[in-house]
């Protein structure tokens, strides 16, 4: 390869050592089972989610020296069906004078038998003058599946390149994708209103890149600067993710300050206009940021995101990593809305399975068969007269988190003011649910510290965490009435 530098500098050699060294501490059975997680220290947004060579990588912005957020590497992993990860070594450090602040999030695609990671580079530094200097720029990395290397000449777009009316400072998280002989890319900036702008940048070679418009804009209604955006085509509709700061809350909506949202319209490929004909919140839990998404082999758009979130982030002081992403999921069109469901390859995992239908719930109800940390569970309440249904999990005798669904008010919550937390910080999340009189599937996707709430068949999702002592496994169930109620549950065990 020309023009490239070769990029196992010694900051890469060593955060490599210092990784393989570092992990082998990790008590057996300590992290999650079937969702990704941070392997030491701390990670953040998932980065460069790609098939490449058959199988599916995933990189995610990583500080492996600390369980807090610092100088941003690329960790990597890959996996073949989105539930079982194998780790790599790290991919990028932050070597250059370019990416010295860190290798900030970006994306990956799938050229001539090339790995290409396209990120943000940081420069972060004191100039002989003194003053403090930090620039956003977009990077190439090139490689086989393992080692990528940096192109000689990055940063290959600079804010130079940026429209008139454009805040310079803010300018990060390229999504790239190949389009015939063409590569596109979208970038989140800031225009000088201080609000969000989608750019969209095209190049024929990666190196050299021309700006060609602005997709979408904020202008002040939905939140302040756009972060990690996407854009594709699910079900013959154009969807964009973005990731925006400082959202002001909208009833039940948008109460993360950094929320996920899609913006869901027309795109004109031809004259590159995005129509967007209206939004929605991706996630309404209180951990849930940054997704990212990919087409799979048969198809699919397969979407993954940071299960945590900035604002109300746990660190729980005796785990020497800190992060997990999100359960993979299938994205589908419904109606005009974005529909998600658990990447299905999940029931290649299932074991002990449980099934009870027709159960009448009045009080607290225990049902033999049912506990676990590791579950997917599927509850479906098919009649009853009842003003509150409950699901308690991660139960033992001093500790539970509280999953209900209120039919009067069409509410479904999650509160983890009683997991083991020793702060009364903020705990608690609610969510509209269509009514149905009554009726409702509520699908939990359980793995030791996080449950992923999917309202009636994915139209709506809530992601939390919580930390409590893996002991906690019981599970029960209470109507403040009655309701009746089928049970799936599956243990998900990895082998
Ligand atoms: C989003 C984000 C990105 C940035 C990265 C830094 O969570 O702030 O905009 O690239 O995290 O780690």
């Amino acid at each position: 390869m020309n023009n490239i530098v070769r990029n196992n500098s010694e900051i890469l050699d060593k955060v490599r050592v210092f990784e393989k060294e570092a992990i082998k501490n990790i008590p057996e059975g300590q992290k999650p089972s079937f969702h990704l997680c941070s392997p030491i220290g701390w990670i953040n947004d998932p980065n460069g989610f790609s098939k490449f060579q058959g199988e599916y990588h995933l990189f995610y912005q990583y500080h492996p020296y600390d369980t807090k957020w610092g100088p941003m590497h690329w960790g990597h992993s890959k996996t073949k069906d989105f539930i079982k990860w194998e780790q790599l070594p790290v991919a990028l450090a932050p070597d250059q004078e370019y990416d010295m602040g860190g290798c900030f999030s970006g994306s990956a695609v799938e050229s001539d038998g090339k790995h290409i990671l396209m990120y943000t580079g940081v420069l972060d530094k004191i100039q002989e003058d003194g003053t403090h200097l930090i620039r956003q720029t977009q990077c190439i990395a090139i490689g086989d599946g393992v080692d990528y290397e940096k192109l000689e000449c990055n940063p290959v777009i600079t804010s130079y390149s940026l429209p008139e009316g454009s805040n310079r400072e803010d300018f990060r998280d390229p999504k790239i994708w190949k389009d015939g002989e063409d590569f596109y890319a979208v970038v989140g900036s800031r225009h000088a209103d201080g609000s969000g702008q989608i750019i969209l940048y095209k190049s024929k070679d990666l190196r050299g890149w021309t700006f060609v418009t602005i997709l979408d804009r904020c202008e002040n209604k939905i939140g302040r600067m756009w972060e990690c955006p996407d854009f594709f085509n699910v079900d013959e509709t154009d969807i964009m993710i973005i990731s925006p700061m400082e959202v002001k809350a909208d009833e039940l909506n948008f109460h993360n300050g950094h929320n996920t949202v899609y913006l869901i319209g027309k795109y004109d490929k031809e004259n590159h206009k995005f129509n967007r004909e209206d939004y929605g919140t991706i996630d309404f839990g209180l951990d849930f940021y940054a997704p990212q998404t990919l087409e799979t082999e048969d198809g699919r758009r397969i979407m993954i995101g940071w299960m945590q979130s900035w604002e109300n982030n746990i660190v729980p002081k005796d785990l020497k990593w800190c992060g997990m992403m999100s359960i993979p999921r299938e994205l589908t069109i419904k109606d005009g809305h974005l529909i998600q469901n658990p990447i299905r390859e999940i029931k290649n995992y299932y074991k002990n399975d449980v099934e009870y239908k027709n159960v009448l719930i009045k009080g607290d109800t225990n049902l033999e068969g049912i506990s676990g940390r590791e579950i997917d569970m599927t509850v479906e309440i098919t009649e009853g007269d009842y003003k509150e249904f409950g699901i308690k999990i991660a139960k033992n005798k001093e500790y539970e988190t509280l999953i209900t669904f209120e039919p009067i008010r069409n509410i479904v919550s999650f509160d983890r003011s009683y997991s083991a937390r020793l702060c009364d910080a903020l705990h608690k999340r609610e969510m509209n649910v269509r009514n149905q009189n009554g009726k409702i599937k509520l699908r939990l996707i359980i793995d030791k510290y996080s449950v992923e709430i999917f309202v009636n068949d994915g139209e709506q999702v809530m992601t939390s965490t919580f930390y409590t002592t893996l002991d906690a496994t019981d599970i029960s169930f209470y109507a403040k009435g009655e309701a009746e109620i089928n049970i799936q549950k599956h243990s998900i065990v990895l082998d």
